[in-house]
């Protein structure tokens, strides 16, 4: 964990035991069910959910009943440890404490990587795609659910939610410049949707010439 991950972790761990049962967990589970549908689970496929929270989605992945390996990963040692309780004996579920700029993965081993919620949170948005795209399969989907702020609307909007619910240092994308992020790291087809009205989700497919960084 790098020191500017820590006012996250501290936060993080704090609602982790009331973060499935809050009000905000209906929210956080109409989410998950949307990134869900975005996903088509076939057996033998590797999927990684980033900033994976309480493992939610992948619980509900776990249910489709296809045989997907899936992986999460969370900066938070008390996130992980609900998770891990949630998921606890379950064939083809692996968890692990890290963060999104610096993952253990292999490089081209995913064919998802989702991220739902958490990219406005990491110290290093770019670096923490570049991850995601790292560890992608050439022809693999990345699907970022986060705040977009390109109305004054959605900024005023997203500063208030800021100052109440005390997040401390958060950094949102205008549509744009993630499209050109993930273009630069090499995606083709990049595809953005607006979701309950605050929300992008954003899929881009990493193209079967792109070069890791690490290459
Ligand atoms: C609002 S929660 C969303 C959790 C989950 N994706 C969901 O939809 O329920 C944000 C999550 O991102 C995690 N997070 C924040 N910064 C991170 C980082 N740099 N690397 C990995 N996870 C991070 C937090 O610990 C937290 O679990």
């Amino acid at each position: 964990m790098d020191g500017k991950e820590e006012p996250s972790v501290r936060r993080f761990n704090k609602w982790a035991g009331s973060y499935d049962t809050g009000i905000l967990s209906v929210f956080f589970r109409m989410c998950n069910g949307k990134i869900c549908q975005l996903v088509e689970p076939r057996d033998g496929i590797k999927l990684l959910d980033v900033g994976c929270g309480t493992g939610s989605l992948l619980e509900s992945l776990f249910r489709s009943g296809r045989q997907v390996n899936l992986c999460g990963i969370n900066v938070s040692p008390e996130m992980i440890r609900v998770a891990r309780k949630k998921l606890n004996g379950k064939e083809r579920v692996e968890l692990h404490e890290g963060s999104a700029t610096n993952s253990p993965f292999e490089s081209d081993s995913f064919d998802y990587v989702v991220c739902a919620n958490s990219l406005h949170h990491h110290p290093d948005p770019g670096q923490s795609l570049a991850e995601m795209t790292r560890v992608l399969k050439p022809g693999g989907v990345v699907i970022v659910m986060d705040a977009f702020i390109d109305s004054r609307v959605r900024k005023i909007f997203f500063r208030i939610v800021n100052v109440f619910r005390g997040e401390g240092k958060v950094q949102h994308f205008r549509r744009q410049e993630l499209q050109r992020i993930l273009h630069n790291l090499g995606h083709e087809s990049v595809t953005q949707r607006t979701y309950l009205l605050f929300l992008l989700i954003t899929c881009g497919t990493k193209s079967k010439t792109t070069r890791n960084p690490s290459a």
